[in-house]
């Protein structure tokens, strides 16, 4: 290993991972995308319309080099995603790596393919936390989002284990038109999981969430409800239930800070191994991302490549972002976003009121969530798409 060139290309940047660090900051924390493969079909995917396919993912020894890596240029907590991560047969083995290097781990799963025993399997391999996504508070609305009968059962009980076997939780509730009237009973449902925090996770418009945007986006009165329900209920659980929440980028004034600036504080590391400059990224058309297969280090691709240093910084901005007194605020905000509905990713993020797009998206939106469609069409991992029935799933 030592005569690869990549171990000899770690090597060399090794020695400059301080000065790299002090330049772009090698992240704390990295996402780790074990696979694309997933039992649910959520019309919010934000993956990229094409998927890694299973004979693309990194294999078991691949992903156990990079698990290394990354501990070794400092990285210290590792995400596993996906996809499903517990899709892949080698997840105790990943997380008992990981342990292994030092790095603090959590799994960020949608809980239905696990069992009571792998879950105790991955907790002796030293897993640390658990991030379970929920897509409502009861299986009538959750099942249906998620399009995975059984799939809401699966997840109390697989987040009633973890607490008993004494790891802190973390419940993801996917928020959109056609779940947020529960959002009150899904802040009691992660109190009465004993959860440690709930992230109010508003969807994202970008992959295929694009195609359901119709069908997803909150009204206007929503959002101010869901704004008062989350104040009232940050302080009344004050100490009890952490509660992350951000209003949806379309109905904001600034666009979010995305992964906190493009090449500034994020990676992650998708199925095939490509270092992407956040989860969405390969939305991007036009864009080359290396890989942690290439003769490349990882330190090497963060503080090098191309695809990371495109949007990096301010230097890129065009106007009136150039000029804008919060660019270094918002970094631009979303670069897939800014893709996704001018199809460039270098315009203004049309949720900033400064972009000229702005008012025609934001009408646009305006108009879909008031016509109340419902249907949606699913993510199917095996390549189909599916039509909602919304009485027969
Ligand atoms: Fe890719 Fe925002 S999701 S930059």
């Amino acid at each position: 290993v030592a005569n690869s060139p990549v171990a000899n290309d770690s090597l060399a940047v090794l020695e400059r991972t301080r000065s790299t660090a002090e330049t772009f900051g090698i992240p704390l924390a990295v996402l780790a995308e074990l696979t694309h493969r997933c039992p649910l079909q959520c019309p919010y995917c934000s993956n990229p319309i094409e998927l890694d396919r299973a004979n693309s993912e990194l294999t078991t020894d691949e992903w156990k080099k990079v698990l290394s890596e990354l501990a070794e240029i400092g990285v210290l907590q590792i995400h596993f995603s996906g996809g499903e991560p517990t899709a892949r047969k080698d997840i105790v083995e990943l997380v008992q790596h990981a342990s292994d290097v030092g790095l603090y781990t959590n799994l960020i799963t949608s809980a239905v393919l696990l069992s009571r025993d792998k879950l105790e399997a991955l907790a002796d391999a030293g897993l640390c936390h658990v991030q379970i996504s929920f897509q409502g508070n009861e299986p009538v609305v959750a099942d249906r989002v998620g399009g995975y009968r059984g799939g809401h059962a699966k997840k109390l009980d697989v987040a009633r284990w973890t607490r008993e076997l004494d790891m802190p939780l973390t419940v993801n509730a996917v928020m959109h038109r056609q779940n947020l009237h529960q959002l009150a009973d899904i802040i009691q449902m992660a109190v009465d999981l004993d959860a440690d925090r709930l992230e109010v996770a508003n969807v994202q418009y970008y992959g295929w969430a694009l195609k359901n945007r119709a069908a997803l986006m909150p009204t206007i009165e929503q959002i101010d409800d869901t704004t008062r329900i989350v104040d009232e209920a940050r302080i009344r659980l004050k100490g009890i239930l952490d509660i992350d929440f951000v209003v949806p980028d379309y109905y904001a004034l600034r666009p979010k800070k995305c992964m906190g600036g493009w090449g500034r504080q994020f990676f992650n590391i998708s199925p095939a191994g490509k270092v992407l400059p956040c989860h969405a990224a390969e939305t991007i058309t036009g864009l080359d991302f290396e890989s942690v297969r290439s003769n490349h280090s990882i330190a090497w691709i963060w503080q090098n490549s191309e695809a990371f240093n495109r949007y990096r910084g301010t230097g890129w901005m065009p106007e009136p972002c150039q000029s804008c007194e919060f660019k270094e605020v918002d970094f631009g905000g979303c670069r897939c976003q800014a893709f996704a509905l001018t199809g460039d990713a270098g315009n203004t993020d049309p949720a900033c009121t400064f972009s000229p797009r702005h008012e025609e998206i934001f009408k646009l939106a305006e108009i879909e969530s008031s016509e109340g469609a419902d249907r949606f069409l699913y993510r199917n991992f095996r390549g189909g798409t599916l039509e909602d029935d919304p009485h027969g799933r």
